[in-house]
């Protein structure tokens, strides 16, 4: 298949890669240069792995500006597996507890996998308002007994963002998995950031966990060594053999957002890219409809619907005949998505702006 053939993905994950880094493994599928076999084949111990390991986490702490008494670690399971893994450690077996914010369907499943580990506090809850905004620092109450307070940096599904962290006395968790790379951020508020790949910066298959040195230090001795960060840190994410490809692939990734001039760069053209949409939604009078308040909109999942679903059916086929594909929203919420990842061009941005303007007009 060529590349003319390609359609303007905007699913929310597995989402879209940059070409020149699907071009690039196209290339070296085959045959990594000097090493005489490809990527999917090499021991995780030779060598070049370990060159693109290094580099790979080079990459990031140069991105996000990691600080050197933070942990950059490669792991698998997704980012489900570390709801659990991060109580696990951190709560379990302590008299403390995790104070969580939950603002939509990814962080209430990340408390809910929580509880099954230890102590969990829910300390701010959006449902009754339907997951429609994040809280502000005065509704946030941290509790005497708090390890840490989770939160979703950008909630998936309904397209809701923390424009600032939540300013807390105690470290922050956050699942970061539908932003990470997106915009520049501050890794000292941190004990845990975490990121599942598939969004914005690779396959699925690995998980990218950047962890405060105390924390690594906190966790599990008496844990299985997979469920242990301590255990998996000491291997420098090489306890078993690691999601090879998945490495691989955020090093080309994080390669490219370097060429892209970095996160700071990355950011001024997601915020211009949401605004193309968002401006369009806001013209139409009302026709189209977004899930969240307006100040907590994200920049990267624009969640939306029209007045029916019939409509919003219509609105999906239509797209698609014009290779704007996955914009289903998700089944909580219906309507639409679109997810405009690092990787989604502006063209493809520009593209869906200029249908949703016209399918406005035309069925208004
Ligand atoms: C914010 C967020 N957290 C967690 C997940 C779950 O990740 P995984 O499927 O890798 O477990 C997703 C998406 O799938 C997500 O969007």
């Amino acid at each position: 298949m060529q590349e003319e053939e390609r359609v303007f993905n905007f699913s929310a994950g597995p989402a879209v890669l940059p070409v020149p880094v699907l071009k690039k493994i196209q290339e070296e599928l085959l045959c990594l240069p000097g090493c005489g076999a490809s990527i999917l084949e090499i021991s995780h111990r030779s060598k070049q792995f370990g060159e693109i390991l290094a580099q790979a986490k080079a990459n990031v702490r140069e991105l996000l500006g990691v600080p050197e008494n933070y942990k950059i670690l490669f792991l698998q399971g997704g980012a489900l597996t570390h709801f659990a893994m991060l109580p696990m450690n951190f709560i379990r077996n302590t008299n403390k507890s995790g104070n969580y914010l939950v603002t939509g369907n990814w962080s209430k499943k990340s408390a809910s996998e929580a509880k099954t580990q230890g102590a969990v506090k829910v300390i701010w809850d959006g449902k009754e308002e339907g997951y429609v905004r994040k809280p502000t620092d005065s509704e946030i109450n941290i509790t005497d007994d708090a390890a840490y307070c989770y939160f979703c940096a950008n909630e998936t599904i309904e397209g809701i963002q923390y424009q600032s962290e939540p300013n807390v006395s105690v470290p922050l968790v956050c699942d970061a998995s539908s932003e990470i790379f997106s915009r520049p951020v501050n890794i000292e508020k941190y004990g845990v950031l975490f990121a599942c790949a598939q969004k914005n910066v690779g396959p699925a298959g690995v998980t990218l966990l950047i962890m405060r040195d105390d924390f690594v230090e906190m966790s599990g001795d008496d844990l299985p060594s997979m469920f242990s960060y301590k255990k998996l840190a000491e291997k420098d994410s090489m306890l078993n053999t690691p999601p090879t490809f998945g490495i691989y692939v955020t090093k080309l990734v994080t390669d490219w957002l370097k060429e892209q001039g970095g996160l700071k760069a990355m950011h001024e053209r997601n915020l211009e890219k949401a605004k193309l949409l968002y401006d369009a939604i806001d013209s139409t009078d009302g026709f189209y409809i977004v899930h969240g308040n307006k100040e907590y909109r994200s920049f990267m999942n624009v969640s939306f619907r029209t007045r029916d679903e019939e409509l919003d059916k219509k609105f999906q086929e239509e797209a698609k005949a014009l290779k704007l594909t996955n914009l289903a929203g998700h089944r909580s919420v219906k309507g639409e998505r679109a997810s405009i990842y690092n990787a989604m061009p502006r063209e493809g941005v520009v593209a869906l702006r200029d249908f949703m303007l016209d399918f406005a007009k035309k069925n208004a």
